[in-house]
């Protein structure tokens, strides 16, 4: 099937060049460099990637160089469309094997714990409820206790990995998924495709391996029952005939990528649920599209799933109220595997691309939140109570009290974030919004009121380790700066994706296809400011592009749709791209999908990592020495031919990295990989 399932790189319109706006930027940059400078003094730890303060603070190593924190790997060509590589290649002295892919055992303890999947049978519930879900996304390590002065394992810990999308016709064996004759238990595989993994990692004989069977390992699906919580809890917009009160949900879907909370649980994010949902066209006739579900881009068709045709939980006019149970962040607990994970609505409902927390110096927590649509927006959300590093118990419903906010980016390089308070900014009754409920379930429509900036895709967030400067991928627009211009409209209805903003400071590209990455910092280092100060990092392209709009201005190894991003402990900046992966086109310099590190203070940008054909390069982070790193490899060899799943990718299950579950190919299938240095260094030196 195709990447319409994954609506990442649509086509492209009206190419032009504009540079006025640069003009401005030029113009606050000394500002900006003296605020940096300020913010220096007070830098202190923000914990990314620590299950514990403690354990941040142990792995601190003491100085961690506010740079890049040592980046002398040599940096590898472009994997180009002539002589293409379909394989996970790496610099001289790093090695990279497959560790756990689409349909591997898990580990849960009973029959199944080390039966994997057959590619060549369909996939069903009963299998996948003991296997690795389809298409991983973002994932996190948490490292196991151990003695020393760290506290924490470097050979044994859990990975959580998100399952963001499913391939319908690798799933159910159908080249023609459009015509397939679906059943009910195809849909029940499908949606079983979905959510989260959780395996028990150990290092054997220096290897990192899934331990299986472990009491740890764990399968949460789009059917696993959640409980809602925080101020849209119970809500009439969340009632539905299965769950009169609003606050029990069967499962997570478009699990794209993810955050962690500084008391050790993770964070799921709900990416394009609206893909999942249909109806008839009978039915719609009978009730027409209403704005609430324009603006969240559900429609009568969705991605082309089809399973409304089964299961009439997934029919927007039989459960109108349903779609609106998704499209929000979910907390687990990792270490409990009978815990019941918790729909945080306070953090907002709208297509969350991943969860980036900070820690002040007075324990205040912020978590920063993207909206991964064209011309939507980014979020903040503060929490109202301190977290306590003393009590984990204590933190359990942070996330449930506090305010969302939207930013707005101004052209003189400050920006505010705007407050999505119910009675304040015009979010009132009047306006659409009956209570705190509804300007969180409507977050976007809230937004357009408050007149926040659109963006050019909000993708993943990440968190300095020293300066908690924040950055933003933005993966491209081919909206911005077309004609006739529009904006979202105040009143919210707005389609989806529809518009044609001119362009911004913030957004300085007219047909932005190559992206761009984008770092603020909070007035006077507090997390929970109202105001910040803002430069774009890098404006990402094709330096040997005739097109000057095209050509970005990226010092080192050309890169474009960034979206993947994480900072290591050293405060190196790992880049990770989504584009069509196969060198083509746009891409014929740049070459396949690939995974970068950047020091953010020289913006020094070099490739560690290409990719197999038509996958996407997503997921990134390492055990707390940095000397184990895990990389996702998404839907390798897509867009396959009718009747060939394997015509773009063999991978993994060729072997080129490393024994797989599979002796033969059958069908591409995403997996994690295990990359190391030979020497036991850190990785990125
Ligand atoms: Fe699932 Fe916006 O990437
Ligand atoms: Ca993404
Ligand atoms: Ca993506």
């Amino acid at each position: 099937m195709s990447s319409i399932m994954h609506p990442d790189n649509d086509s492209t319109i009206n190419p032009s060049g504009n540079i006025s706006i640069r003009e401005v930027m030029a113009q606050f940059k000394g500002r900006r460099n003296f605020l940096k400078g300020s913010l220096g003094m007070a830098a202190v730890a923000t914990l990314g990637g620590f299950a514990t303060q403690a354990q941040a603070q142990a792995y601190s190593g003491g100085s961690p160089t506010p740079g890049g924190g040592g980046i002398t790997f040599t940096g590898l060509p472009p994997n180009l469309a002539a002589g293409f590589v379909d394989a996970i290649t790496v610099p001289v002295g790093y090695t990279a094997k497959v560790l756990i892919g689409w349909g591997d055992a898990i580990g849960r303890p009973g029959a199944m714990a080390n039966t994997h999947w057959n590619p060549a049978d369909p996939m069903t519930e009963a299998l996948q409820l003991t296997t690795f879900g389809q298409h991983n996304d973002g994932m996190h390590f948490f490292p196991f206790p151990a003695a020393g002065a760290a506290g924490v394992s470097n050979d044994r810990g859990l990975l959580c990995v998100n399952h963001e999308y499913v391939d319908p016709g690798l799933s159910v064996n159908s080249a023609a998924y459009g015509t397939h004759p679906l059943t009910a238990a195809e849909v029940a595989g499908q949606i079983a495709s979905h959510g989260v993994s959780v395996v028990e990692l150990r290092k054997v004989s220096g290897e990192m391996k899934v331990h299986r069977p472990s009491m740890l390992a764990r399968r949460i699906t789009g059917k696993t029952p959640m409980r809602v919580s925080g101020p849209a809890a119970g809500s009439a917009l969340l009632k539905t005939a299965a769950d009169p009160t609003g606050t029990q949900v069967l499962g997570t879907l478009n699990n794209c990528a993810h955050g962690i909370t500084p008391w050790g649980t993770y964070l799921t994010c709900e990416e394009n649920f609206n893909g999942y949902f249909g109806t008839t066209a009978a039915k719609l006739a009978a009730a027409p599209l209403t704005s609430l579900e324009r603006r969240y881009g559900v429609n009568a068709g969705g991605f082309g799933y089809r399973w409304f045709e089964q299961d009439p939980r997934f029919d927007i006019r039989d459960n109108p109220n349903e779609p609106h149970r998704f499209g929000w962040v979910v907390e687990i607990d990792p270490w409990n595997p009978n815990s019941t994970p918790v729909k945080r609505t306070a953090l907002g409902r709208f297509k969350h691309e991943s969860a980036g927390y900070v820690v002040g110096t007075d324990n205040k927590v912020a978590v920063y939140l993207g909206d991964d649509e064209r011309n939507d927006y980014q979020y903040k959300f503060v929490c109202t109570g301190l977290f306590n590093p003393k009590n984990r118990g204590a933190n359990r419903d942070l996330l449930d009290s506090g305010t969302l906010y939207v930013a707005k980016f101004n052209a003189d390089g400050s920006g505010q974030w705007l407050p999505l308070v119910w009675g304040q900014g015009g979010l009132t009754p009047a306006n659409g919004f009956a209570d705190q409920a509804e300007v969180l379930i409507k977050a976007r429509q809230a937004a357009d009121r408050l007149g926040a900036t659109m963006m050019d895709r909000p993708e993943w967030v990440a968190v300095h380790p020293t300066t908690r400067e924040v950055y933003l991928t933005l993966t491209n627009n081919n909206r911005r700066g077309s004609n006739p211009p529009s904006s979202n409209l105040a009143g919210g209805t707005t389609t989806a994706g529809s518009a044609r903003p001119p362009v911004d400071a913030a957004n300085p590209r007219m047909d932005n296809r190559y992206g761009h990455i984008i770092r603020w910092t909070e007035t006077g280092g507090d997390v929970g400011a109202t105001t910040f100060d803002w430069d774009i990092f890098v404006e990402c392209g094709d330096s040997l592009s005739a097109i000057p709009n095209r050509q970005g201005n990226i010092m080192g190894d050309d890169l474009g749709a960034p979206d993947g991003l994480w900072f290591d402990k050293d405060g190196r900046l790992w880049i990770q791209t989504d584009q069509q992966g196969d060198g083509e086109g746009d891409w014929i310099n740049i070459g396949g999908n690939a995974m970068f590190c950047a020091d953010p203070s020289t913006r020094q940008i070099t490739r560690f990592l290409t990719s197999p054909r038509n996958c996407e390069v997503t997921g990134v982070v390492t055990t707390p020495d940095g000397k184990t790193m895990f990389v996702g490899i998404q839907h390798p060899g897509e867009d396959w031919a009718p009747g060939n799943f394997t015509d773009k990718s063999t991978w993994p299950d060729s072997g080129v990295n490393g024994p797989t579950t599979q002796a033969e190919v059958v069908k591409p299938r995403s997996a994690v990989v295990v990359i190391t240095k030979d020497d036991n260094g850190v990785i990125g030196t």
